[in-house]
């Protein structure tokens, strides 16, 4: 039998919030166990409650005098995602309460059953107020808030806003296989209203989200889903025929796809420590028809992996803390911790580093991060630069804006994630 939707969202929550699970990794875990009709519902409930957690913890406080449900992590995730419900889905008032009060029953907390109903009939009657501090109004973990305060001093309130939005469903068309304005047309054959990108030449925005399986072409790869900031890397790595290429930190294999579409003639490195993840690579590559060796490996240890041949060109698009990507994954407010970006720049500095090394004369690459954190963009790469002599800036995209040696991408700007890029050329000795 299958468990019902209610049910399998606060399973998915309680492992993001308590043990700490990705958001992709505990929904993987219950999307097979809730029937087909309702695993749109279940994706609805666990993005909404993330992305509105304390703002919606705030609002539940305010209509029952106990405070017990914040200490127990599955009714906590029951009345938060109650919540949600009756202000952002469309669910009539009786269903959602009766399924929550349900879903209770089946938690075994028959004994708060009164009190979540209660709770959720008042919320569906009337909106409570909004938090007055500014955190909990954009639902951001303080220390979030106050780092992207100090990072952005102008600009958060916006940052903070686009974090909460739902992004665009973007897509990458191989413009070898069918040029932009022709896939556009095929869409909107099938029904699927789109517009072309501002920014990259590659990228389409649909409307509204649908299954990759109503994208015509998607199978045979003419089409990928990709943001629009992300599509800047292959363009700016700009690899060229016979180009020994690595792409050092390569799943699950937007970029490295990109590459070889740019530049079907380079021959491709993809590098990952995951294994696991490196699957998806393989199967990015099978399903558009490209070929890349694929090794997995610790980047950050060149004797493991490298034969000793330089690249001309190198894709770092280095694990970060994802601040950039927020609207996609609103886990990653809850995962991250306040020392995680001056946690993470040692580690980054160090791949740049050591990739540098296996860099050829005259070649370039590229840092790359979903970030919007200082510590983790243009600070890694002013050490960098300031400590290797043979190393210059190199062009950077005609977007966002300039810090330091980079280009950095905000969330929501031009309809993209945020997003850092710094390009580096090394002299040809
Ligand atoms: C930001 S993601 C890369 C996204 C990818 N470039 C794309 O466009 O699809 C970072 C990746 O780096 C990998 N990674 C982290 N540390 C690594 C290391 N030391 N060596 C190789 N891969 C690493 C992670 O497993 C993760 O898959």
């Amino acid at each position: 039998m299958s468990t019902p939707p209610r049910v399998a969202a606060v399973h998915v929550l309680e492992r993001v919030l308590e043990r700490g699970e990705t958001l992709d990794e505990a929904l993987e875990g219950q999307f097979t166990r809730v029937a087909e009709r309702d695993r749109p519902l279940l994706q609805a409930l666990v993005y909404g409650a993330l992305r509105w957690l304390t703002r919606l913890e705030a609002q539940v406080a305010t209509l029952t005098p106990r405070d017990d449900w914040r200490r127990d992590p599955l009714l906590r995730a029951l009345l938060v995602l109650g919540a949600w419900e009756a202000q952002g889905l469309a669910t009539p008032a009786h269903a959602a309460v009766s399924e929550s009060v349900d879903a209770a029953r089946r938690l075994r907390r028959a004994r708060a059953a009164g009190m979540v109903n209660a709770v959720l009939r008042k919320l569906h009657k009337a909106t409570p107020p909004l938090p007055t501090d500014e955190a909990t109004r954009y639902a951001l973990p303080g220390w979030l808030a106050e780092h992207l305060r100090g990072a952005w001093p102008e600009d958060w309130p916006a940052v903070a806003e686009a974090g909460n939005a739902h992004p665009p469903m973007t897509l990458r068309v191989d413009r070898a296989r069918i040029p932009r304005p022709a896939c556009l047309e095929a869409l909107a054959e099938r029904g699927v209203a789109a517009q072309p990108g501002a920014v990259a030449p590659t990228a389409v925005i649909l409307d509204d989200p649908v299954p990759v399986a109503r994208l015509p072409g998607f199978a045979e790869g003419w089409l990928s889903v990709q943001d629009e900031a992300a599509q800047l890397a292959a363009p700016l790595l700009d690899p060229q025929p016979g180009d020994r290429v690595l792409d050092a930190c390569a799943a699950p294999g937007g970029k490295t796809v990109h590459l070889l579409e740019h530049a079907p003639a380079a021959t491709v490195t993809a590098l990952d420590r995951s294994a696991r993840r490196l699957r998806q690579v393989r199967d990015n590559l099978a399903r558009a028809g490209h070929e890349a060796h694929c090794v997995a490996a610790d980047a950050a240890n060149p004797d493991a992996w490298w034969d000793g041949e330089p690249f001309q060109r190198i894709l770092l698009d280095a694990p970060c803390t994802g601040s950039g990507v927020i609207r996609r994954h609103p886990d990653i407010k809850w995962l991250r911790r306040a020392d995680d970006p001056a946690r993470m720049a040692p580690a980054q500095r160090q791949l740049l580093d050591t990739l540098w090394r296996v860099l050829a004369p005259g070649g370039r690459l590229v840092y790359a991060t979903c970030s919007i954190f200082p510590e983790e963009n243009e600070a890694v790469v002013a050490g960098f630069l300031a400590e290797q002599p043979d190393a210059s800036r190199g062009p950077l995209p005609a977007v966002g804006r300039r810090t330091g040696a980079g280009c950095q991408i905000l969330p929501g700007e031009q309809g993209m994630d945020g997003f850092f890029y710094a390009c580096l050329e090394r002299s040809v000795e």
